[in-house]
């Protein structure tokens, strides 16, 4: 028992915190092995610092690198930590086919909204336009259909009339920093079951799971 993980950023790093915490509340289960991001200058970097973690910066700066050589950087990037799942965590980047298939079923995400409804771009303001009451935020895995691989877990918030895409994100994201580190956490424990089929990955949550 037990997972290495690399955790990928871009900006801010909330949710990297969230995880850092829990990895350290449970060392013998979550090794957070290194944090890569392709902002040298992303604020959540410093999480990473403070904790002692390695950090790993790999750029994608258009025109100069193509998507293929970004690809083999992020590879060798993570080849060197030898890492069970690769967690993007506010990860702006599109990932290649290529390092899809590489790490097939160990890449995961967050999306703040109720997948699949509100996939893509700006999805609490899409929960707004849409006037729905219930929102909230999926963990899922990384497929090449973007927002649309298979569901970990998910976490519901309301949502108010007086809401603006801000307050929304702001009450999603604190679900989302409790149910991203217990979604990693339950991987680690068994709680959460993922096994490949003939028809892809499928993932057996334990009913007790709590986030
Ligand atoms: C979160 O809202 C997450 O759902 C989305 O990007 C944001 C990252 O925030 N994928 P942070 O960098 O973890 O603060």
């Amino acid at each position: 028992m037990g997972i290495k993980i690399a955790v990928c950023i871009s900006g801010r790093g909330r949710n990297l915190k969230a995880i850092l915490e829990m990895a350290k509340n449970n060392q013998a289960l979550v090794q957070v092995a290194c944090v890569l991001s392709d902002k040298p200058d992303a604020p959540g970097l410093a999480f990473a610092r403070e904790a002692s973690i390695p950090t790993v910066i790999v750029e994608r700066q258009k025109g100069s690198k193509t998507k293929a050589q970004f690809t083999t950087d992020l590879c060798r990037a993570l080849d060197a930590h030898k890492v069970d799942y690769v967690v993007l965590a506010g990860f702006m980047q599109v990932l290649s086919s290529k390092f899809i298939s590489k790490f097939e079923s160990r890449i995961l995400n967050i999306h703040p909204s109720l997948l699949p409804a509100f996939k893509g771009l700006h999805p609490q303001q899409q929960a707004l336009d849409a006037q729905v009451k219930t929102s909230g935020c999926t963990v899922h895995i990384v497929t090449e259909e973007v927002d649309a691989g298979p569901i970990l877990t998910q976490a519901t918030v309301p949502v108010f009339e007086t809401d603006s895409a801000e307050t929304l994100s702001q009450r999603i994201l604190e679900a989302e920093l409790k149910l991203y580190p217990a979604t990693i956490l339950g991987l680690a424990t068994g709680q959460i079951l993922l096994s490949q089929t003939d028809r892809g990955v499928s993932v057996m949550v334990n009913p007790s799971f709590k986030s």
